[in-house]
């Protein structure tokens, strides 16, 4: 077989991804991070005949490494600014001390142009995340800079291949080049979105997979902006985790809801003849787009999704119902259309959006106030109104929360730190508030983000 054992794969994401391999190789070394991201200018060709100039990456000879480590181990990512502006570097999904959050002035000073910063943290939580910038958000990652984050599980969960596959759009010309990042008038609506789907920083690739195998594979969807349907065809595949919990029973993969920041993994039985495709879709009405295809290669392994034991379970605490508190957002455009506060960390120069009718300022030194105090220990209910006729992937940092009802269709209990609140949706979700710290609370459309749709929530003893 061709580079197709689990093994091959982590040395191969390694080698696209020389931070791993660098960390690994440096550990001895008193003192050396286990990673380390080099945010830097960047080139790279997605259409045939043209290079994509103005690119952001995480590495300054590749595309976003894949980061993996371990639950419950103490990891540090060294972050080396290359780029000609400030940034900062946040962990999404993971509930670890808030100073290593990543958030501009309320966890920390941006990092400006040409320093370094250290991230440590222990993950508590198994599962699929992402890194991305919190500075200059909508720019810097629209111009590539989205990462996957691996948290392995204490016990191998026994697939033959591990494949994380980070999901985006670029919004390129015909000539590869960058047009403009976003519409003053769709940032007032849906978003704007990229005009070119890629998979890993590549335009419907193929990846060869083990014939009759079992093969894990990692959805993150980093867009900026899409909303999307996805689905597996040609294979036996369902849905093991969402957000990097596990299901309590699986579901099929053929059409699987996700917003920006959500991720979806999916356990795929691979067909048995040498040559078969399974293909990774975008459902649209117009018709199916495919992302990324995987062809079967070798003599069938014959393995069966049944050998696969259920994922543990992420020791994230269980709210109090009966006791808990409800706390009311409200999501909606901004009464007042005052640009944003200039800062290091960029303005669309517009403001659109509010939760509970303010609208955030941007980026800026502060003090701001939060939008909800909450007491160490607590269980809340989150009640999230959305008043818009748009949809809302609401994230919250540093806690993750459970879905409890919507007034507009069944949810099952699922744990998240993304929700997509569709228009007019009335969302409640419920968490305790174990997690010291101003935590940033905000829509995944990064438009929306940046023209008011954010604020933060403060949980103190
Ligand atoms: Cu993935 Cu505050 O973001
Ligand atoms: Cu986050
Ligand atoms: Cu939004």
């Amino acid at each position: 077989m061709v580079g197709l054992s689990r093994r091959e794969l982590l040395i191969g994401s390694a080698a696209t991804g020389s931070a791993f391999a660098v960390g690994g190789l440096a550990a001895h070394a008193a003192n050396a991070a286990d990673h380390e991201l080099v945010m830097s200018a960047y080139e790279h060709s997605f259409l045939p005949g043209t290079v994509t100039q103005n690119m952001m990456s995480f590495l300054p000879d590749g595309p976003p490494p894949v980061l993996r480590m371990k639950r419950g181990e103490k990891t540090a990512i060294d972050v080396k600014n290359h780029l000609d502006e400030a940034s900062v570097v946040h962990w999404h999904g993971l509930r670890i001390a808030n100073a290593m959050d990543g958030v501009p002035y309320l966890t920390q000073h941006p990092i400006e142009a040409g320093q370094s910063y250290r991230y440590e943290f222990t993950p508590p939580d198994a599962g699929t995340f992402w890194y991305h910038p919190h500075c200059n958000t909508l720019e810097q990652m629209a111009r590539g800079l989205t990462g996957v984050l691996i948290v392995e599980e204490d016990e191998d969960p026994g697939f033959d291949l591990d494949l994380p596959l980070n999901i985006r759009d670029f919004r390129l010309g015909g000539d590869g080049q960058f047009i403009e990042l976003f519409k003053a008038r769709n940032a007032a609506r849906g978003g704007t979105y990229g005009t070119v789907s890629t998979v890993n920083w590549e335009v419907d690739p193929v990846y060869e997979v083990p014939a009759g195998g079992l093969v894990r594979l990692r959805l993150a969807i980093t867009d900026v902006t899409r909303v999307g349907t996805f689905g597996v065809e040609g294979a036996e595949a369902q849905v093991i985790a969402l957000d990097s919990n596990p299901l309590p029973h699986s579901m099929p993969a053929d059409t699987i809801l996700l917003s920006p920041g959500q991720r979806a993994d999916i356990a795929v039985r691979v067909p048995d003849d040498e040559g078969q495709e399974v293909t990774l879709l975008l459902r649209r009405p117009n018709g199916d787009k495919n992302l990324a295809r995987f062809r079967a290669t070798g003599p069938s392994a014959r393995r069966s999704l049944t050998e696969l034991k259920p994922l543990p379970v992420n020791p994230v605490p269980m709210p109090d119902l009966a006791n808990a508190e409800v706390i009311d957002f409200v999501f909606g455009w901004s009464p007042e259309g005052d640009a944003p506060q200039a800062s290091s960390c960029g303005s669309l120069g517009y403001t659109f959006w509010s939760i509970n009718r303010e609208a955030w300022p941007g980026d800026v030194p502060g003090p701001l106030d939060p939008l909800a105090r909450m007491k160490l220990g607590k269980s809340y209910i989150l009640r999230l109104r959305n008043e818009s006729p748009n949809d809302h992937p609401i994230h919250l940092h540093g806690v993750s929360f459970q879905l409890l009802r919507s007034n507009k269709r069944k949810l099952p209990p699922l744990v998240t730190d993304t929700a997509l609140l569709l228009e007019e949706e009335t969302l409640e979700v419920a968490l305790v508030a174990d997690n010291p710290g101003d935590w940033a609370f905000h829509c995944h459309v990064i438009e929306h983000q940046k023209t008011g749709l954010a604020g933060f929530l403060r949980i103190e003893s």
